[in-house]
């Protein structure tokens, strides 16, 4: 039984989103029920969990095998820290994604019945989306606590998923969602009478909700954190040692490092973003996973094309055809992250991607050589971020053909961009409504993992 209620949605988005969903190419191929239907899914899968964590390994560092084991051995410490209990077979239960290198699934357990206790802390939306995620609560997303909360008193956790408790209150009757108990780590007054925000944990949890294991400081150099889909997205890119890579919208940088251990850390794979504090992070990530080949700049890369093509600089921008392989992740609408119980956004934000993304894809194509590979990917679900540009890519460029993805684990794209039958086989589409359903716990890990997935979307293309 789904325990949390659909996303909460403005009433303006629903109804664009339950267009997109409903749309009639759609309709004349599925019918309404099952269309109405596939779209009351996706509200509700939306605001769940997914039912496993995804690790990626850091296979260029050792071997998968090596990882599993080690990862074992650190959860297995773990969890005796944390229960005096005899501690359950960890290892076990990290499975190797069956088509995936380097990819290890680990089973989440929830929801778990969980009693409620009277002492209340009350986190934002973003804490509480971690948390379900088998996070412990960062100080700085703690908004409201009990008055007298010294460290070591047991709470209960609640998601503000509105955004409507105001910081340092004392309670908070509106609308708020159980995420599991915890103790606290830190007084009220640590928490909210210092002029620093603090840092560090906040409340550590110790029954949440949905159990999945913490990987704050667990092998940072060899397992990485990061949804199914974006690790497929290194993959179909496929790069290979040696070769100019260019990430258009790095930051943090999860995919970026992928590309650059895919290729032996040989070559050179040149990360952007815009956002200046963002950047750090990419540069963190890839000291933490020894990686040397990766350049990183702050910059705004519809931009990124030189209009001199004879000046040659190293960093941004460049001269076309510079890249043997493009991958734009492009910035979106987020609809397809989760859990999300409650998104604020206005139609207007929602449809705003669109004309930058194609600026992005622009660019990208120009700074592409011949015969190299372009990947384009976003976490959302609408028609207007996905199989509608890669609609209008292939009508903008006849140099772009679309191309088999490998590996290809989600779904075909579509219905409603007027996109033949072959080439919504060749996009990949991640859409967890399709198979969505509360009760398929007896579905081996590795299926319900292809499926029980966050919304996203990839395209691939060659330049000719
Ligand atoms: C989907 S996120 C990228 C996630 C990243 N690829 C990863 O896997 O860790 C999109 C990123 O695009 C960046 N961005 C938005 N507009 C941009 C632009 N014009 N040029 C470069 N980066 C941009 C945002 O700052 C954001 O970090």
């Amino acid at each position: 039984m789904p325990i949390f209620p659909r996303i909460s949605l403005k009433p303006e988005v629903c109804d664009h989103l339950k267009s997109i969903f409903l749309n009639k190419e759609l309709l004349a191929a599925v019918g309404h029920q099952e269309a109405e239907s596939r779209f009351q899914r996706l509200l509700m899968c939306l605001s769940h969990p997914p039912s496993y964590t995804c690790v990626r390994a850091s296979t260029h560092l050792a071997p998968l095998e090596d990882i599993r084991q080690k990862l074992g051995e650190e959860l297995k410490r773990q969890q005796q820290q944390m229960c005096s209990s005899s501690p359950e077979d960890v290892y076990a239960q990290i499975l190797p994604h069956p088509h995936i290198p380097d990819v290890l699934l680990l089973p989440v357990d929830g929801p778990r019945p969980v009693q409620q206790l009277s002492s209340e802390v009350v986190v934002g939306a973003q804490c509480g989306n971690a948390v379900l995620r088998g996070a412990h609560v960062f100080a700085p997303g703690i908004i409201a606590s009990p008055k007298y909360m010294k460290a070591g008193d047991l709470v209960s956790v609640f998601s503000d998923t509105e955004g409507k408790c105001t910081r340092g209150a004392t309670s908070f009757q509106g609308l708020k969602v159980f995420v599991g108990n915890g103790v606290a780590e830190m007084d009220r007054s640590s928490i909210f009478c210092t002029d620093e925000p603090k840092k560090g944990i906040g409340v550590r949890m110790t029954e949440p909700l949905y159990q999945s294991p913490s990987f704050d400081g667990v092998l940072p150099s060899l397992a990485f954190l990061q949804n199914l889909p974006s690790v497929v997205v290194g993959h179909v890119l496929g790069p290979r040692p040696g070769e100019r890579v260019l990430d258009m919208c790095a930051a943090p940088g999860g995919k970026t490092c992928h590309i650059a251990a895919l290729m032996g850390d040989q070559g050179e794979v040149v990360a952007l973003d815009r956002i200046r504090n963002k950047i750090d992070r990419i540069g963190q990530n890839a000291q933490m996973l020894h990686l040397h080949s990766i350049k990183v700049y702050c910059f705004n890369s519809t931009q990124a094309v030189s209009s001199d093509p004879s000046q040659d600089s190293e960093g941004p921008p460049f001269p076309p055809e510079s890249f043997d392989r493009v991958l734009l992740d492009a910035p979106c609408s987020g609809l397809g992250q989760r859990p999300n119980m409650a998104s604020t956004w206005s139609l207007k934000e929602i449809c705003s991607y669109q004309p930058l993304q194609r600026k992005l894809i622009q660019a990208a194509v120009r700074l592409l050589r011949k015969g190299g590979v372009l990947v384009y990917s976003t976490c959302t679900v609408t028609l207007a971020e996905n199989e509608e540009q890669v609609a209008w890519a292939l009508r903008t460029f006849p140099c772009l053909t679309l191309q088999p993805q490998e590996p290809h684990i989600g779904a075909e794209g579509m219905l409603g961009a007027g996109l033949s039958p072959e080439q919504l086989r060749l996009l990949q589409r991640f859409s967890p409504e399709l198979n969505w359903d509360q009760t398929e716990s007896a579905v081996p890990l590795p299926h319900r993992a292809n499926t029980d997935t966050i919304g996203f979307f990839i395209a691939k293309f060659l330049k000719h």
